[in-house]
């Protein structure tokens, strides 16, 4: 086995990825953006650093998996927004704005409509869209044709699947008008700092800024601060935190869900 076989038998062993699932091409290119932002010249020094380094480890597993995304992923977080997050919105006003920062292949912002859609039998002056953006055209692509596997819903009950979806002659099945209309999808990098839109309900910002240093994301959560409305609602992936430096900004709501208020004094 050559140094490379020998890596990529750690990466499965150490990450729990099966690496026979990607081409190999894909995960060289991965590999070595890793070693380069680690400084390591070949396959032995990199996985000499990566054994010894579990933050390093994370790292990879997310650049392995960067689109990677599920329907209702972290499922008590939809819960958190469909049991009290929505109706507290849908209290005080029937137009909502939601934004799905860094949607990858379209199962978050899907997820929302499906939620909306689902309250709007009790709501029926309501009036909601979904922003959803990403930086990668080609997963918008796909997010705009709303066309899954079977597996892909595996968070859904069989009725949401019944009601949301529409089942294939290929056996995928496929978003159904009334949630997809619900969801605009467009090519954005949040880098480039310009927000989608301004007076936000709510802002999904889960799993993207992995890459983003300190100073980065703080610049960000000011612009999504700035973004959304008075008690505007943020929310970050289950394992991310706000930085220190602007947490202030934001007041916690379900901290467990890692969701967010906006505070409107700050900032
Ligand atoms: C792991 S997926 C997360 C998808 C979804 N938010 C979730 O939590 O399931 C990360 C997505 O962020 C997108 N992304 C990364 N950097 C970005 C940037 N600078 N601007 C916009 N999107 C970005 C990637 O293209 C990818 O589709």
């Amino acid at each position: 086995m050559d140094d490379f076989g020998r890596l990529l038998a750690a990466i499965e062993e150490s990450l729990g990825i099966r690496c026979g699932q990607y081409k190999e091409d894909y995960i060289k290119r991965r590999l070595f953006s890793r070693m380069n932002a680690t400084d390591k010249k070949d396959y032995a020094d990199y996985h000499a650093y990566l054994l010894s380094n579990p933050d390093e480890r994370e790292r990879l597993k997310n650049a392995l998996t960067i689109n990677v995304t599920k329907f209702f992923r972290d499922p008590e977080v939809f819960e958190a927004v469909k049991r009290d997050l929505l109706p507290a919105i849908l209290k005080k006003k029937s137009r909502i704005r939601i934004w799905s920062a860094g949607c990858s292949s379209g199962e978050e912002p899907y997820s929302y409509a499906i939620i909306l859609s689902e309250l709007s039998f009790f709501n029926k002056d309501m009036n909601a869209l979904i922003i959803a953006t990403d930086i990668d055209r080609e997963i918008l692509k796909r997010a705009a044709e709303g066309i899954y596997e079977r597996p892909a819903l595996e968070n859904l009950s069989d009725s949401q699947v019944r009601r949301h979806f529409t089942k294939r002659p290929d056996g995928k099945f496929e978003v159904k008008p009334a949630v997809r209309e619900r969801v605009r999808f467009q090519s954005h990098d949040l880098m480039g700092g310009v927000p989608a839109s301004r007076g936000l309900d709510v802002i999904s910002c889960r799993n993207v800024t992995i890459y983003f240093t300190d100073e980065q994301k703080n610049d960000l959560n000011r612009m999504f601060h700035g973004a959304l409305a008075p008690g505007g609602y943020y929310i970050i992936g289950m394992s991310e935190f706000l930085g220190k430096e602007i947490a202030h900004l934001f007041k916690p709501y379900r901290p467990r869900e890692k969701i967010f208020v906006k505070d409107p004094a700050a900032g």
